[in-house]
């Protein structure tokens, strides 16, 4: 259980630092929960600033969420034995609170993002089969639809039925419909926007207050 424990401590703080809110606050003085959808996110990033410092913003939030996994996966292997299943359950365990961390971070008002690109991360450090269901559902429909938020939606909801698929482990059904549940909770407002037909279609030229 220590393991776990310390775990959990340690996934949250990495997933404090949320690479939107960090890059928006500290080098462009400007937090970037002031704009547009007022998520501290990379599409709301780019959608606001755009630019190189994107980037960063990506860089941050997946080596955190890669960072998280493998401390789950090293206190799986030499802690708690190191059988697929366990390291498997390393992997979500750390997974859940790094995206926790993400969304809501302590040293950030405990405002942050909606775990889509920290969750796309831990999805593919999980297994190849969890990846491609969750990124290939993602990727068709937010470039059919241009809604970022409609794949991000997609990737919430699909994850604990593949991790079914994958594991047939109930501790790991569960942990998945948390992480999944966290991500559709997330985008409750972005799913009322697209069912009322007002939610902003991502765009490659950024503008300000998008
Ligand atoms: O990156 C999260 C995405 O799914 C939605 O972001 O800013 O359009 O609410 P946003």
């Amino acid at each position: 259980i220590l393991p776990l424990a310390v775990v959990a401590v340690f996934a949250y703080f990495c997933g404090c630092f949320n690479g939107a809110v960090i890059v928006s606050k500290y080098i462009l003085r400007d937090d970037v929960r002031t704009h547009g959808s007022g998520n501290a996110g990379l599409t709301n990033f780019y959608r606001t600033f755009g630019g190189p410092l994107t980037l960063v913003v990506i860089l941050t939030d997946v080596l955190k969420a890669i960072v998280a996994v493998w401390a789950g996966i090293l206190a799986a292997r030499y802690f708690l034995g190191g059988d697929v299943l366990t390291i498997a359950l390393g992997k979500y365990w750390a997974g859940a609170f790094c995206l926790l961390g993400h969304m809501f971070p302590c040293m950030f008002g405990f405002k942050g993002g909606k775990g889509i690109l920290s969750g796309g991360t831990i999805a593919i450090m999980i297994d190849w089969r969890v990846a491609l269901v969750v990124w290939g559902g993602f990727l068709i429909l937010a470039v059919l639809t241009r809604w970022v938020s409609l794949g991000s939606i997609w990737a919430g909801v699909s994850f604990p039925f593949v991790t079914w698929f994958v594991y047939h482990s109930w501790v790991l059904l569960v942990l998945a419909i948390f992480l999944g549940g966290m991500i559709v909770w997330k985008h409750r407002g972005n799913l009322k926007r697209i069912l009322s037909g007002t939610e902003s279609k991502f765009s490659l030229h950024h503008k300000a207050d998008g």
